[in-house]
This record gives C-alpha cells, structure tokens and sequence, in this order.
C-alpha cells in the first residue's frame, strides 16, 4: 500500500500550481494553428498541446512524488496497475475538449485528479479560457476559485438544464443515441451538448447544471468531475445505480435530488 507521507494538502498545493501554469500554457496556444493529428477515427483528434501539456504535467509531478502512478490520456492510458496496487496514481487529462480547442470554441479544460486504487481523494479542474479552479480534497467539500460551491437544488427533470456528450472513442455507438437523446426532448426545460465532460462534472457541483450524462468516457475524463460533484453534494452512478470507482460504462453525474428520475429515463431510452 502506497503511504501517504505527504498531506493530501501538499500534493492539492502542488497539482493546483501546476494546474494553473498549464493553463497559461494552452491559452498562449488558442489559435496558433496547432497540429491536429486524428488517433482512432475522425472525431478523436490530438495536438501537440495535449501531448506537452500532459508531459509538463508528470514530469513537476513526478519530482514531487516520484511513487506516484500515472493514469493519463496520451501517454499513460493503458495503465491498470494502479487497480491492484492500491498507489496512489494522478489521472489526468491534459486536455479535456481538444475539439473545441482545436476550433477555438472557448469551452475546455484540464482534469487532474489523485486517486489510491480507484478512491479519489483530490480533485482540480480548470477552465482554461476564463480560469477558473474548481478543486476538491475528499472530506473537505469542493470550491470554485476557493469560494464553496454547491449542487442545485432543482427538484424534477421538467426543471433541469442537462448536459450529455457523445463517445469519440464509439463513434458508431453514437447513431444508437436518438432514441435515449429523443426521450428527453419536450421533456427537460433543456439540453446541452458542451464538449468537455470535465467542466461539465464541474459545472453539476457549482449547480449550473442540474445533470450530466454519458456513455463511453475514460477515467481522467470523470476522475476529478466525479469528487467535484460529490464534495458539492451530488451524486453519480453508472445506469444501474452503482457508483463505484473511476472506470464507468455510463456516467450519470446529478444533484442528487433528480438521480433516480434520470436514470429511469434513460434505462426507458435504451
Ligand atoms: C472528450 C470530451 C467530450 C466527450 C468526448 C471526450 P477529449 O475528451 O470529454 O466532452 O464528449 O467523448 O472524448 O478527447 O477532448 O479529452
Ligand atoms: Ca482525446
Ligand atoms: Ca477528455
Ligand atoms: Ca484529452
């Protein structure tokens, strides 16, 4: 087992700064033409920004904890070692919304979150174009710029604002959609399809949205987002209402309140 020898604070202090320089370091970047390369079809698309901003990110975090694991978008994406050994492992995603980023549509962010096996216990996520940190230490409830933030308290589906996303990596998968996005039309006073699930996760715990929801995401996508809205006092689950660990089929994130009305919804719209 991985000891702690640090405080949670220490390795919040300096995931935060870190955060926060790579922010600064993609804003520089916004419009410079990167180079967009696509991985496994035409949706899934990489720069040279997400791949020097992720190095950037393990290299600081490694000099100040070199035990750490790493579980990361572009590098590091396989890894499941972090399952059985119970290490504490930074899962990050240096970029969340390449796409947007790519089209300049100012909507994305960087996820970073410290998790020992798959309990998260630190949570950041930064609004690159306006620089906003939402950040969360387990225990200690989640903020926004270092004010406290809560979920909504929104109290039926007709009511919520709700946000959802497509897989990049089942793009397929995608046409099988219609009828589970259709389930909700004339139902919710309205949808959302933002382009970054992070900042969506986060935008659940500042209580902007009443709910989020997804099919097909990865670990450093939810890692942070998830403690976010729980430290607010939110929920999330897979579509059977488990929420265990970081690795989701589904991820249903909610102020709680509306959960389980989500969910029947969906499991109707399968
Ligand atoms: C993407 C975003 C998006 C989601 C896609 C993801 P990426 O992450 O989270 O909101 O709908 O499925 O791939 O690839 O920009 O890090
Ligand atoms: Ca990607
Ligand atoms: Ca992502
Ligand atoms: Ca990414």
């Amino acid at each position: 087992l991985h000891e702690i020898v640090k405080s949670l604070e220490g390795y919040h202090d300096v995931a935060k700064s870190l955060i926060l320089k790579a922010g600064e370091k993609i804003r520089e970047k916004v419009n410079n033409d990167n180079s967009v390369t696509c991985k496994l079809n035409a949706v899934d698309l990489v720069t040279e920004v997400d791949k020097s901003i992720e190095v950037f990110l393990i290299e600081n975090l490694s000099a100040y904890d070199c035990e750490c694991l790493f579980l990361s978008e572009e590098t590091n994406a396989n890894n499941n070692m972090y399952r059985e050994e119970k290490k504490l492992t930074w899962v990050i995603d240096p970029l969340d919304g390449t796409m947007n980023f790519v089209h300049s549509f100012p909507r994305f962010s960087i996820s970073i979150a410290l998790c020992r096996g798959t309990q998260i216990l630190i949570g950041l996520v930064l609004d690159v174009t306006t620089d906003t940190l939402y950040s969360a230490i387990r225990g200690q409830g989640a903020f926004r710029n270092g004010k406290r933030i809560s979920v909504s308290t929104t109290t039926c589906i007709e009511n919520s604002l709700i946000a959802f996303g497509f897989a990049a990596k089942q793009w397929e998968v995608n046409s099988n959609m219609s009828t589970t996005i259709a389930s909700f039309i004339g139902r919710a006073r309205g949808l959302r399809i933002t382009g970054s699930s992070a900042l969506d996760l986060a935008s659940v715990a500042c209580g902007e949205l009443d709910s989020f929801w997804h099919y097909g995401l990865a670990p450093w996508d939810v890692a942070a987002g998830i403690l976010l809205v729980e430290e607010a006092g939110g929920s999330y689950s897979d579509l059977y209402a488990a929420s265990n660990g970081i690795n989701l089929e589904w991820i249903i994130a909610s102020n709680g309140i509306v959960h389980q009305s989500l969910l029947d919804l969906l499991r109707k719209g399968m």
